[in-house]
């Protein structure tokens, strides 16, 4: 399972990089606003931490042809950068377009397998279908990942499904056993992930037990 990152936060990026565990980023409008000054300087840093990384940078503009003009510019702005267009019938064509142009795309607020299945016909890189929204509206998300990776494997299309909108440990988990390609992760589930009570009892108990050997070194 790929991971990455849903943030747009340099220090958490960097951070959760140096682990050698990440292989993306995901930003959006939401996390860009909480960072402060250039944004070509932010995008362009986050671009650089993850130089093998699939970085998605999303559109901010709605008319179909200026999200065309967008994307490309995105698609230039660095080799990593994925393209990010959410989910609507008037962009379908210019989602075709971006695609047999060779652009990465990564669709975004993508509820139902059907949608998924309109872009996945289309050739996209990534489907974002969001557990924690649906899950707001009473809607069980695990379910909606399975069928989103069903009608990959019935299809046999090369699209990745991206579980996004992950809230809880549990979501990452459902998303991982439901087979999804790769799960974004707000940083707080990253810290929350690594740590255990056991793991670091364990870690305890291993190290008073050794102390009480009295060697200097292991192969004393
Ligand atoms: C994914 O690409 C989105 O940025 C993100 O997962 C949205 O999560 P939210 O529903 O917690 O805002």
């Amino acid at each position: 399972m790929k991971l990455f990152i849903d943030t747009a936060d340099r220090n958490e990026i960097s951070r959760w990089a140096k682990t050698g565990i990440l292989d993306g980023v995901t930003t959006n409008p939401s996390h860009l606003s909480k960072q402060g000054g250039n944004m070509r300087a932010v995008l362009k840093d986050i671009c650089q931490m993850l130089p093998d990384g699939d970085i998605s940078i999303e559109v901010v503009e709605k008319e179909p042809q200026a999200i065309y003009e967008q994307a490309l510019e995105i698609a230039e702005f660095a080799e990593n950068a994925v393209v990010k267009i959410p989910f609507a019938e008037e962009y379908l064509p210019i989602i075709n377009r971006l695609t047999t142009e060779g652009v990465a795309l990564n669709i975004t607020l993508v509820f139902t397998p059907l949608q998924g299945l309109m872009v996945a016909k289309l050739g996209v890189n990534y489907i974002s279908p969001f557990m924690g929204r649906l899950e707001e509206i009473g809607v069980n998300s695990t379910n909606i990942i399975q069928d989103f990776v069903s009608m990959i494997e019935n299809y046999e299309f090369d699209t990745e499904i991206l579980a996004a909108s992950i809230r809880t440990l549990m979501h990452w988990q459902e998303a991982m056993l439901a087979g999804a390609d790769v799960a974004t992760l707000p940083p707080a589930l990253f810290e929350q992930a690594v740590k255990h009570p056991l793991t670091e009892k364990g870690i305890r108990v291993f190290d008073a037990d050794w102390k009480k050997l009295g060697k200097t070194s292991l192969f004393d």
